[in-house]
């Protein structure tokens, strides 16, 4: 089983992607806020009925109810507001964030947990401290998000389909994240063989910016985000073995330990199967490091 904690805008999206993808028979939406992941449910169902989707949706206010779930997705907390930055949330959300994945442990001690909430990086190693499950049970969802805006940037820069561009952003969901022309491709080409150095440097600042622009438009990044959580539990659930990048403790690799931060891993059933390091050169390995270093103050600060 599924469970999504959150049953706000993108807790419903990821519901609602996740069915579409058939992960699980079942999905489980909690809030503390009553009726609200009741009536998510029954909308949800009610689409679900009438695209002949058997993938049965259900919303709880008790934590009890997500025992035996297989992975567990948390966007409990606030969101930003426009001209908030996603560290602005670290003091509001780490209480929030410790509260949830103490249920977790209690009722779902099985589980793979997926921390969403903001700030990210801080919010996963939160979370592993808390859970003191395996590490390779904390999936962090931030880069997998970075990377679907870095994507559309790439096909609005190439004019070539979305479905041809493999794009990659690690590190830092934040204003740090290093999105990665050179080791992003279109059909296999390097990015570096079809645009010049200036417009992949524009479309990194772009990635960088963009989401605080769509808050700033519409209040809240909402289908991306839910669509990415999606993504992961599909790897996860259907033991895809996917090379995605995810937010997961680090224990030596890239030069760092006690800090968790998005790298490229193998997502499979048992959550971060494998992490790949990749040979960054010393301007990547500085923006690395300095998402890095961002993460760590902000962990000291709790
Ligand atoms: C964003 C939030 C979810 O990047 O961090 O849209």
């Amino acid at each position: 089983m599924l469970t999504i904690i959150g049953s706000g805008k993108v807790g419903g999206d990821a519901a609602l992607f996740s069915a579409l993808r058939r992960v699980d028979r079942e999905i489980l939406l909690l809030d503390v806020v009553n009726g609200l992941p009741q009536g998510e449910a029954m909308d949800l169902n009610h689409m679900l009925s009438e695209q002949g989707i058997d993938v049965k949706v259900r919303g709880s206010n008790n934590y009890a109810d997500m025992s035996g779930s297989d992975v567990v997705v948390v966007v409990a907390g606030s969101g930003r507001k426009p001209g908030m930055t996603r560290m602005d949330l670290l003091k509001i959300n780490a209480g929030i964030v410790k509260d949830v994945v103490e249920n977790i442990k209690k009722h779902a001690g099985n589980a793979i947990i997926v921390p969403v909430t903001n700030p990210l990086d801080p919010m996963v190693h939160i979370t592993y401290k808390t859970s003191g499950f395996d590490r390779s049970r904390i999936v962090g969802m931030g880069n997998m998000l970075d990377l679907s805006r870095f994507t559309q940037f790439i096909h609005e820069a190439t004019g070539y389909s979305r479905d041809s561009i493999r794009a990659l952003v690690i590190g830092e969901h934040g204003e740090n994240m290093l999105p990665l022309p050179r080791f992003s491709t279109v059909s296999g080409a390097p990015l570096s063989s079809m645009l010049s150095k200036e417009k992949m440097d524009q479309l990194v600042q772009d990635t960088r910016q963009v989401a605080a622009k769509v808050i700033e438009l519409k209040g809240a990044t909402v289908h991306a985000p839910g669509n990415a959580i999606s993504a992961i539990v599909e790897a996860i659930l259907k033991d895809r073995k996917k090379v995605i990048p995810v937010a997961t403790p680090l224990n030596g690799e890239y030069g760092h330990s006690d800090v968790s931060i998005g790298v490229p891993a193998v997502i499979g059933r048992k959550g971060v199967e494998k992490i790949i390091e990749l040979d960054l050169d010393s301007q990547e390995k500085e923006w690395f490091d300095k998402g890095v270093s961002g993460v760590k103050a902000a962990l000291a600060g709790i």
